[in-house]
């Protein structure tokens, strides 16, 4: 290799495990990287994130403060320290600020705009601080986008030149939508940037980054049509379809060391898709450890943000029917809107031991879910990928699904066909309506109950690849065609 300039990637991203997390994105930014970087040899993969207090002293602790210097944000002037690590032939750094990123949670703060600006202005500073050009900037959602806007700003003094820049939208729903005052008295930009971040009477941070970018790319082939229609763009639609030259989709992938039935440390019993015996056991603890009562019956679980375009409506209106019709029990994990959360909370109390409305987030409890449960309730008005139907088919839960974005990539209708084959990994529905969930509902419970369709049905999903062996090739060729443009 001496003598080959390897390709460098820098991936920016507000969250990453195992270091702080609250959802899919900090699964993709703490798996994806390493997955890269074990399937091309040839590039160079670095990650930048905001050092919050929520960082554990576990991972401090490997961390070396690599340089300090100012960040100006319009007429602020502040600290920031790099702080950094190597993990699994990743290089991660920490952009250390307490003011910023020292809070009780990583985002809903008073001033995420300000938080978020300073962020993605640290990261071109640091670029600049350690002489490091990185082929590709990469990043993702709202919160990493203006540091494309501050990339070029920089390209127009003529630095960095040589990087190309990629944005990769997990969530459309959340924007980074500001009032117009912010971009001077806060972003520090210009009548000149204006137009490339404003749009629909505001500042709206996801345009910018769709407009400046490269290669723009989501996270399933199916979500990146949907985003180019009124339903699912969510106002961004035409900007998409202009630029939709540059738009593509690949599908993520799961952790499969960390999501590993047969090796995980966090549930009560390990089983594989060979082995499978394990999986009542966690069925009896996690009754155990959720107050529900014993039987032969299915134990649906929903672990997702309680909220309306994750479907949660649907379940609303349909739980009943489908756990009268099934018998079945239901565990929820996740926190949403008040109305959601009360919703939960009120049928635990209407179905004691039938029930149990778990309002937190919390991982090793979601794998206890995960292990545990028969049935994965997903019926996501909109998914741009999805990660649970994948970790539920590792740990041998039937996913039910919506088919919408990600959803519709990676789950298929179960069924024999005429000569008994079975094929299909989970239950599907098209409308989003609550007897459609429902009837998918229905049918996964019916099969279910069949032991001899469930075990080989349980066998399937267990061994279907939902690693990300494949997704990072696909990210690599991405990256590879960009850097071939000129
Ligand atoms: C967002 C999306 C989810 C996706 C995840 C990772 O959380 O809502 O569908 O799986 O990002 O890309």
């Amino acid at each position: 290799m001496r003598g080959v300039k390897r390709k460098s990637v820098l991936i920016v991203g507000a969250e990453a495990m195992p270091f702080a997390a609250t959802g899919g994105l900090g699964d993709v930014i703490g798996s994806l990287p390493q997955a890269l970087a074990a399937a091309d040899r040839e590039l160079d993969v670095r990650v930048v994130m905001p050092l919050y207090s929520a960082v554990g002293e576990k991972h401090r602790a490997k961390m070396k403060q690599i340089a300090v210097f100012d960040v100006n944000l319009s007429w602020r002037k502040q600290y920031c320290g790099i702080f950094s690590m190597k993990s699994r032939g990743v290089t991660y750094y920490f952009i250390d600020n307490e003011y910023y990123f020292r809070r009780d949670t990583l985002y809903g703060q008073y001033d995420d705009g300000e938080r978020f600006a300073y962020f993605c202005s640290a990261v071109i500073e640091m670029m600049k601080q350690l002489n490091y050009e990185p082929d590709i900037l990469h990043a993702h959602d709202w919160q990493a986008a203006l540091s494309l806007m501050y990339l070029e700003r920089e390209k127009r003094c003529g630095k960095f030149l040589g990087t190309k820049k990629i944005f990769t939208i997990h969530n459309i729903e959340y924007q980074g939508k500001y009032d117009f005052s912010i971009l001077g008295d806060v972003f520090g930009l210009g009548a000149e940037d204006a137009d490339i971040l404003s749009f629909d009477g505001c500042i709206n941070l996801m345009k910018g980054a769709i407009e400046l970018a490269d290669t723009v790319s989501t996270v399933s082939p199916t979500y990146s049509r949907e985003i180019l229609t009124p339903e699912y763009g969510k106002g961004l639609q035409n900007i998409l379809a202009e630029n939709s030259f540059k738009l593509c989709g690949i599908l993520n992938g799961i952790d499969n060391v960390y999501y590993n039935p047969s090796s995980d440390s966090v549930i009560p019993a390990v089983y594989s898709a060979d082995d499978p015996d394990g999986k009542a056991f966690c069925k009896a603890a996690l009754r155990a450890e959720a107050g529900l009562s014993d039987g032969d019956v299915p134990l649906f679980a929903i672990i997702s943000r309680l909220v309306a375009h994750k479907g949660l409506d649907l379940v609303c209106e349909a739980i009943r029917g489908i756990l009268n019709e099934t018998s079945g029990q239901l565990i929820v994990l996740g926190k949403g809107t008040p109305e959601m959360e009360d919703f939960f909370r009120g049928l635990e109390a209407e179905m004691p031991g039938r029930v149990r409305a778990l309002i937190v987030y919390d991982r090793d409890l979601s794998k206890r879910i995960y292990a545990g449960a028969d049935i994965l309730l997903m019926p996501s008005r909109s998914e741009p990928c999805g990660l649970a139907q994948m970790i539920a088919c590792a740990y041998g839960t039937i996913p039910v699904v919506r088919e919408t974005g990600g959803l519709a990539d990676s789950v298929s209708y179960a069924y024999r066909d005429g000569d008994g084959v079975l094929t299909g990994n989970g239950f599907t529905f098209a409308e989003p309506s609550a007897s459609a969930l429902y009837g998918a509902a229905k049918a996964a419970s019916d099969f279910w109950y069949r032991s001899e369709d469930r075990k080989e049905l349980i066998h399937r999903i267990m061994t279907t690849d939902f690693s990300w062996s494949v997704s990072a090739l696909s990210y690599s060729d991405m990256y590879r065609s960009l850097l071939m443009r000129r």
